[in-house]
């Protein structure tokens, strides 16, 4: 399985966006997006015309993380803008299916997110409408939280359902991951990293990210749960 790192704008400058996309995309995968209403979760960032003018921008493929209510009726228009995946919150979509395909028809890749207090067994009959499952190892709203590791033994058990679903989807962890975590997550079952102090609190950013992503395959090869690691 492949390393990809998802640096996470929250922890940029927002009045710089666009330099700050930059900064990433030598080393980068995706640039990690992440909106927030103030209703599903406390905090107020961005929605669709910032994320529409970041596509202009950014030469990185966008990992939109909707948290926010009602993403059945906000997820696909950001799929239609243009973003390359779109993440909506297990906890808030109303109907799922529905709008993981929506994503999906649009031409976006479908994730799906659950807090660290959501289990991830009750999901598994969605697994063939993502592309992506999102655990949170932070309780969703702010950059700079610690690391749950209390979400690690949900990770192995998520890499478990999806190896028997035919190990397609990838697993993204999102919250507190940084060198000091990363190994941890990798060796769980993480595929997808998403780092937002760890990268934009760093003086190279793109230095960051690759430093991050050379500890992430070091700990992959050695995982368990990777079936090419020898
Ligand atoms: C938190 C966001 C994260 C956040 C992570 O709700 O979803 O993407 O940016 O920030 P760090 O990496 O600093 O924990
Ligand atoms: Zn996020």
């Amino acid at each position: 399985m492949a390393v990809q790192i998802s640096p996470s704008i929250l922890s940029a400058d927002f009045a710089r966006l666009a330099e700050e996309a930059t900064a990433v995309a030598p080393a980068a995968d995706w640039l990690h997006v992440d909106v927030m209403d103030y209703h599903f979760v406390p905090n107020l960032t961005l929605g669709l015309p910032v994320v529409e003018s970041l596509l202009k921008h950014a030469s990185t493929p966008i990992d939109c993380h909707l948290m926010i209510d009602d993403p059945d009726r906000w997820a696909p228009g950001y799929a239609e803008a243009g973003a390359g995946s779109v993440t909506v919150h297990a906890e808030a979509a109303k109907a799922p299916v529905r709008t993981l395909r929506a994503i999906r028809a649009a031409g976006a890749r479908a994730g799906l997110a659950v807090n660290p207090g959501t289990a991830v067994e009750p999901y598994e009959d969605l697994l063939p409408e993502i592309d992506m499952m999102l655990l949170m190892t932070v309780e969703p709203g702010f950059g700079g939280q610690k690391f749950l590791d209390m979400v690690l033994p949900k990770l192995r058990r998520a890499r478990e359902m999806v190896a028997r679903h035919g190990g397609q989807i990838w697993l993204q962890v999102d919250g507190g991951v940084g060198v000091e975590t990363i190994e941890r997550c990798a060796d769980a079952g993480a595929d997808v990293f998403v780092a937002g102090s760890a990268v934009y609190g760093a003086d190279d950013p793109a230095e960051a990210v690759r430093a991050l992503r050379a500890q992430a395959e070091r700990a992959t090869a050695h995982a368990a749960w990777n079936a090419s690691s020898a």
